[in-house]
């Protein structure tokens, strides 16, 4: 966990597909069942940020500058998401909340797979 990135994939990924499975439940018109997955979604954003903090707390100093930006940018995604599941319960537009989303996604997993531990496909 502290010097590998498993745990941290397995958090985001299980996040963005319960994000999915929130988004397509709201769209389907069930409330309940949308509430229960933001609520465990929202653990998950917890688990995130807890994985990412103990990366970046052992191996930030490889890289200060671009752990530090990979920190924001995972930081937005989650703030994002839960942005967009707000404003699609309150009814509210989401068009530019999506863009974010999906650009500040890109950006991490891109910083993210540049970064030295593990995938290190940008290098
Ligand atoms: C949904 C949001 C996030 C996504 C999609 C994401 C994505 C990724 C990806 C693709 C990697 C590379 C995995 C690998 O090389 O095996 C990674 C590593 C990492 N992430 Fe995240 N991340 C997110 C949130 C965060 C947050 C909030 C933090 C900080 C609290 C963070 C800190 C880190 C650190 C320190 C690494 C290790 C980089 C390395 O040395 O290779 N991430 N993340």
């Amino acid at each position: 966990m502290f010097d590998n990135t498993h745990a941290h994939i397995t958090t985001w990924a299980i996040a963005i597909i319960l994000f999915i499975t929130a988004v397509l439940l709201h769209k389907a018109g069930n409330k309940k069942a949308t509430k229960i997955v933001q609520m465990i979604l929202r653990v998950f954003y917890l688990l995130i940020i807890a994985t990412g903090i103990t990366l970046f707390a052992r191996h930030s100093s490889f890289d200060p500058a671009l752990y530090g930006v990979k920190f924001l940018f995972g930081v937005i995604v989650i703030a994002m998401m839960e942005m967009v599941l707000i404003r699609l319960k309150l009814d509210k537009k989401t068009g530019v909340f999506w863009s974010i989303l999906i650009i500040s996604f890109v950006i991490t997993f891109y910083l993210g797979a540049k970064l030295p531990l593990n995938w290190n496909w940008f290098a």
